[in-house]
This record gives structure tokens, C-alpha cells and sequence, in this order.
């Protein structure tokens, strides 16, 4: 969590270092400051809360003068949100300023003693002590200082430091967080996500863990922890601007739902030509996945339940076992993995902990690792065998939408191809599915207007108490998704439930004043969900039915009804959660909701 900018040149660093971090903010949002280095002093300015206090505070960045910098916005892991714990942290002398994203595990006893040194602590964060260390260990070499101080770190970190002996220069080091640096002409730069550097360069350098940099206006060199200097390739983003602007929407969240037809037909229409899937230049042979007698998904979040979206399409089609677990589970759950064990990663970021520790885990034990992630360069895409990039452009909003559904596409993708492969599916019906999905983004895009009349069920859907989606096979997987994205972003109490579960206890809850959403998509099964339907509906629920186009029995026995563009079954997960992404997001704006920026979350969970 927590992000991190910096900035050398030959322009006033405090708006810079500002603009940054508007576009990390979705990384955590509960406090922030920025330091600049002017006349061989540092000024720190930090406020608790958001952004715009800081801009506030500072007269957007004009009160503090200086060409070199470093800024921070922080989800506070150590320590409430306050003025003293948000970052950056002074060392006593005042000389050295640092932020960092990431968590030092052995700060008690460092902090302890820094203390018995005589050094005095203003914070209760983990990361103060990194500051002192400088200070303890700077003998007017100030690159030697931060890479003895790393030495002493255990856990993860990223960190820019500046030094008011050094004006124009700027110290970072990557352990396990992310850290990215962006080469500009006369000005360099660096940051925890491209986004923030996409305005100024688009030519970047991932540091990789164990790596250090020292920034200048005119030079980035970056050496290992020896000291030793590292080359580097200069990679190219090409990201467009405006795909991290709000182009005109209100929210971030409702321009990402809009982006997905755009989102997912990046994410598969390159892979199909003509009747063949391919998959980038992945060399998974056809003999390793005969070999294959299990797959396990893993992933956190809305990601985990794209992966029980893709689980059905993969069981269905390759009659392969899958299982789903959770990373934060899985981690730690002594699994039982070999070498025919494949684990698929789903992840947005690419830098989620609990998901890296889970990948590091399983491969421990023989396992090769496929990930299906956003961010290139990120540390899931290194540290697995196979990557495979869902192409969403950055997602800025908090609560995921369009890195959910290319992560179902990369699925649906994945699965046909698999099963292609290892010829468990027949020719008509290869054919049949891969024309879904190539048609997959003009059905998105029908899912998004045919239910203009969302916003007024989103005044009716907006209950003091919670909300129940029900649901049975990828009805199922689709409704875990729709009532995380509900209770994400609105804070409404809401839970997915089987459908078939109901009756073993959950019904007990049912009466006139608790509404019921019922995905009846699947035409397989949804006759059953209709009789679960009018089970709640005969205690009193009102029911808001989701179900497939033409479907007019539903609304007979239903309160509401969303339609959902008809495509094959086992293909639904992506049009069946667009309605439903839609009415979270007109629930929480009929509540008043921060929508982008949801209380107490984050978008990119890298600790514990
Ligand atoms: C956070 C985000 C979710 C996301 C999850 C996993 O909780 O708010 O939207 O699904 O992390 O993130 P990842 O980047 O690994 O997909």
C-alpha cells in the first residue's frame, strides 16, 4: 500500500511531487506529505487525510521552494493517521528526509537501538528507524549510508531518500515493493506505479528487488548491493495519458466500467487468429499439459473470484480439477502441490503480498506458475514460470471492475485453448465458443446500455440493513463478485450465498424487509434458482431478478428484472457482472459515497 513519487530537475518540485501523488492516491489515502531540498535544508509539509489538504496546505506546492523532492500518500499500517506518522520522516540533524512503501518486520528492536543510541523517535511507524540509521551510519557518503542502512532491514521496502548535503540528488532502494523510474531529459523521476509518471516520460526502468539508485537531474545509475553499478534497459509504457484522467466521467469506477467492451477486446482479439488461440509467445507445451492432473487458482479479492468465474469454464472444457483458494489461505495451508500441479495467479497489480507469498510457497513445492496479470514489469509477472498480461490500461479506481472481467476473459481464453490442446472439446463446439469470444466485447457493450433503468433500482436497492445475492454454478461465482463490489463501495452489508444453501439456514434471515438479488443466468440451472426465488419471495423479500434476454417467466415471479445479453453458459461471468458493477456504483453514489477511494481500503495490498 502507501505510494511513493520523487522528483530532480530544473522545475520546482513540489507540484510535481503533488501531481504524482493525485495519481497514487488510490494506494492509500489517509495522509500524505512531500519533502523538498532548497538551500542544503529540507522542508517537510504533511497533513492527515487526503491529497487536496496537502495542496491546500502548501498553496499546490508554490510555498515550498526547491528543484528535488519526495512525496507520500499512506495507508497506515504503524500508527494512526497523523500529522507525525505520515511520511516523509526526518532524521534529528535534520539532514535526511525518507518515505517508503512496504513494512520494515524488525523495527522494534532497531527502534530499540536507535533509542539506547540517543536517537529520538516522533512517530510510531515502522519506517522512522530507517531515517535514524542514515543518520547513524553517514560518514559523508551518502550512497554508502542507504545500502548499509538496507542491510539491516528485514521485510519490504521501497525507498527515496534525500540528503541536504547532496541538493540535486535523490536515493531509492527496492525490496519487494514496487519501484519505477522514470528517465526524463534534464529531470529524472521515480514512483510506485507508472501512472505517475505518464505525464512527464513514458521510458521507465523496473528496479528489481536489491537494487538502489541514485537519481540526478541528468543521470539514473543503479547499482547492486554491493555498490557495483547495474545496467539497465530503458522500457517504453504505452499507456496513453488519458487512460489514467477521468475523461469527463464522474468517477474513475464508472469510466472503467465503461472501458470494458475497449478493455477486453485488447485482452482477446489478439490472441484468436483465425480458428487458432494463441498465446502470446508462451512455450507451454502440449506435453506439459498432459502432464497436469491439477490446477489450483489463487488470487485476493474480486481476482480470487475471477478465478472461481474461470474455475467452471476450465472444469467444464478441459476436464482438468480446479480449485480456488484464497492467497491469504493458501500461504499458509501446507497444500498439497507437486510438480503435475499448475497454479494460475490472477492478479490487477501484480504486487499483492499475500498472492506473491502464495506463488513463492507453491513453487516451492514443484508447482509452475501461470500469471494473469495488468501491470508489465510487475513482481508477480517475474517471479512466475508463464505471464500472461490482461490488457485493462491502468485501473485507477479502488474497487476493481475492468481488471476483473479481462481477468475472466484470460480465463475463458486460457480454458478453450487448454482444451483445444489437449482435445477434450469437439470441433463444432470450439468453433461455437471461440466466436463468443470474439464476440465477447460487442456483448459487453450491449450488457452496459440495455438497463438504463439501473440508477432507479439503485434507489430502490439501497436498504439500512444488507442485501442477499443468490446464485448456483457461474450464477454463483458471478454473485460472490457482485456483493464484494456492493459492499466495497457502498458499505452496505451484503452477502453471496449458494442458492441451494438457503434453505440450510439462511432463509431464517429472509422476511419483508430484507432484499434478495438473484442471478438467473445460467440456463442450465436457473429453474432452480427460480424456486429459491419464490421461496423468499413467499416470506416477504423483494427479489431483483438478473437473468438472460427474453427470459419472461422471471418476471412473474420477480420484483425486478435486469436482462443480460444472451452468450453460451459457460462464458457468462463477464456480461452477467456488468449490470451488477453498475448498480454498486449507482447505490453508492445514491448514498454519497467516496466511490473511487472506498474508507479503510487500498488498491494494491502488498503487506500482510
Ligand atoms: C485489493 C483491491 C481489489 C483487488 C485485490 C487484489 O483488495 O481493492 O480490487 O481485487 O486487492 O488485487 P490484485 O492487484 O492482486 O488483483
Amino acid at each position: 500500500m502507501c505510494g511513493i513519487v520523487g522528483f530532480t530537475g530544473n522545475q520546482p518540485a513540489a507540484p510535481i511531487l503533488l501531481d504524482g501523488l493525485k495519481k497514487l492516491e488510490y494506494r492509500g489515502y489517509d495522509s500524505a506529505g512531500i519533502a523538498v531540498l532548497c538551500d542544503e535544508k529540507i522542508t517537510v509539509s504533511k497533513v492527515t487525510g487526503r491529497i487536496a489538504n496537502l495542496c491546500e496546505k502548501t498553496e499546490d506546492g508554490k510555498n515550498v521552494p526547491g528543484f528535488t523532492g519526495i512525496g507520500h500518500t499512506r495507508w497506515a499500517t504503524h500508527g494512526a493517521p497523523t500529522d507525525n506518522n505520515a511520511h516523509p520522516h526526518l532524521s534529528n540533524d535534520g539532514k535526511f528526509a525518507v518515505v517508503h512503501n512496504g513494512i520494515i518486520e524488525n523495527y522494534v528492536l532497531l527502534r530499540e537501538e536507535l533509542i539506547a543510541d540517543g536517537f529520538v523517535f516522533e512517530s510510531e511507524t515502522d519506517t522512522e528507524v530507517v531515517v535514524h540509521l542514515i543518520e547513524k551510519y553517514y560518514q559523508g557518503d551518502f550512497k554508502k549510508a542507504v545500502i548499509k542502512t538496507t542491510t539491516r532491514l528485514h521485510g519490504s521496502y521501497a525507498l527515496g531518500v534525500v540528503c541536504a548535503d547532496e541538493p540535486n540528488k535523490v536515493f531509492v532502494a527496492r525490496e519487494a515493493s514496487p519501484l519505477i523510474l522514470g528517465v526524463g531529459v534534464g529531470e529524472n523521476f521515480f514512483a510506485s506505479d507508472v501512472t505517475a509518471l505518464v505525464s512527464h516520460t513514458r521510458n521507465v526502468i523496473y528496479l528489481e528487488d536489491g537494487e538502489f539508485a541514485e537519481v540526478t537531474p541528468e543521470a539514473i545509475t543503479v547499482f547492486d548491493c554491493l555498490g557495483n553499478t547495474v545496467d539497465k534497459k530503458v522500457s517504453r509504457i504505452n499507456w496513453d495519458i488519458q487512460s489514467a484522467e477521468k475523461g469527463g466521467y464522474e468517477h474513475f469506477m464508472l469510466k472503467e466500467i465503461m472501458e470494458q467492451p475497449r478493455a477486453v477486446k485488447a485482452t482477446i482479439a489478439p490472441r484468436i487468429q483465425g480458428s487458432e488461440i494463441k498465446l502470446d509467445d508462451l512455450e507451454i507445451s502440449d506435453e506439459y499439459l498432459k502432464s497436469i492432473n491439477k490446477i489450483i487458482i489463487t488470487a485476493c479479492g474480486s481476482a480470487c473470484y475471477a478465478g472461481c468465474a474461470g474455475k467452471y469454464a476450465i472444469e467444464k472444457l478441459c476436464r482438468i480439477p480446479v480449485h480456488t483458494e484464497l492467497a491469504s489461505e493458501l500461504r499458509y495451508s501446507d497444500p498439497l502441490i507437486d510438480e503435475q500441479t499448475l497454479l494460475i495467479v490472477l492478479s490487477q497489480s501484480g504486487e499483492t503480498a499475500d498472492t506473491i507469498a502464495a506463488i513463492k510457497e507453491c513453487k516451492s513445492r514443484g508447482a509452475k506458475v501461470l500469471s494473469l496479470v495488468n501491470v508489465v514489469g510487475s513482481t508477480i509477472a517475474k517471479i512466475s514460470d508463464y505471464t500472461l498480461y490482461t490488457w485493462a490500461g491502468p485501473e485507477i479506481a479502488v474497487a476493481t471492475t475492468k481488471g476483473y472481467t479481462t481477468q475472466v476473459a484470460l480465463l475463458y481464453v486460457f480454458a478453450l485453448y487448454v482444451a483445444r490442446h489437449l482435445n477434450r472439446i469437439d470441433e463444432p463446439t470450439y468453433a461455437n465458443l471461440l466466436e463468443t469470444l470474439e464476440d465477447m466485447p460487442s456483448k459487453v457493450q450491449e450488457a452496459l446500455d440495455s438497463n438504463p433503468h439501473i440508477p432507479n433500482l439503485a434507489k430502490h436497492y439501497t436498504p439500512d440493513r444488507s442485501v442477499f445475492f443468490i446464485g448456483r454454478n457461474t450464477d454463483y461465482a458471478a454473485s460472490l463478485e457482485a456483493a464484494l463490489k456492493l459492499k466495497e463501495i457502498s458499505y452496505i452489508h451484503a452477502e453471496s450465498y449458494a442458492a441451494g444453501e438457503l434453505k440450510h439456514g439462511t432463509i431464517a434471515l429472509i422476511d419483508e424487509h430484507q432484499p434478495v438479488i438473484a442471478l438467473c443466468y445460467n440456463k442450465d440451472i436457473y429453474e432452480k434458482t427460480m424456486s429459491n426465488v419464490v421461496e423468499v419471495k413467499a416470506r416477504g423479500a423483494d427479489v431483483l431478478a438478473v437473468t438472460f434476454k427474453h427470459n419472461v417467466k422471471i418476471a412473474s415471479v420477480a420484483d425486478d428484472v435486469i436482462y443480460v445479453p444472451n452468450v453460451e453458459t459457460v462464458f457468462s461471468g463477464i456480461v452477467e457482472i456488468i449490470p451488477l458493477q453498475l448498480l454498486a456504483y449507482h447505490v453508492a453514489r445514491e448514498n454519497g459515497c467516496d466511490i473511487d477511494k472506498p474508507k479503510n481500503l487500498a488498491k494494491s495490498v502488498t503487506v500482510e
